[in-house]
């Protein structure tokens, strides 16, 4: 069987949002504390808290690029509330599926997505519960699954 479906393979060839936004009104950047690869993305987020637009650049592995199309389309037309409650595992799951050894893959993704909105909150002052307690510093652990990458090589 192969490692990665149709659609992970279809986001990675001709991944959707690419790019910054040069005005944004929410920039964040994370690099995973499993590989040391790193995402931005940037915000357009309208008066009614509304995502009008997300784009993506990383310096990461074709899951990355996967993971982040695949998670900018999903919050482009949601609200901030509903951008925040999106998961990894949602992001997985849209994908139709990873290899366990990439799952923090689209952690990173999910990471930075909170990062921006938290950029966002910092610079209008708005609060939000999901982000009570969020540090966009924060190392997070692949919280999906252990992976020791001296196997992968
Ligand atoms: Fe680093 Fe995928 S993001 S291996």
């Amino acid at each position: 069987m192969a490692l990665y479906n149709d659609k992970v393979m279809d986001h990675f060839f001709n991944p959707h949002n690419v790019g910054e936004i040069p005005d944004a009104d929410g920039a964040g950047t994370y690099g995973s504390p499993v590989c040391g690869d790193m995402m931005l993305i940037t915000l357009k987020i309208d008066e009614n808290e509304k995502i009008t637009d997300a784009k993506f650049k990383t310096y990461g592995c074709g899951t990355a690029v996967a993971s982040s199309s695949m998670a900018t389309d999903m919050i482009i037309g949601k609200s901030v509330e509903e951008a925040l409650t999106i998961t990894n595992q949602q992001i997985i799951d849209e994908l139709g599926g990873l290899p366990a050894i990439k799952i923090h893959c689209s952690v990173l993704a999910e990471h930075a997505i909170k990062s921006a909105i938290y950029d966002y909150a910092q610079k209008t002052g708005k609060t939000y519960k999901a982000l009570e307690g969020f540090d966009p510093d924060r190392e997070e652990d692949d919280h999906s699954c252990q992976v020791d990458l001296t196997e992968e090589s």
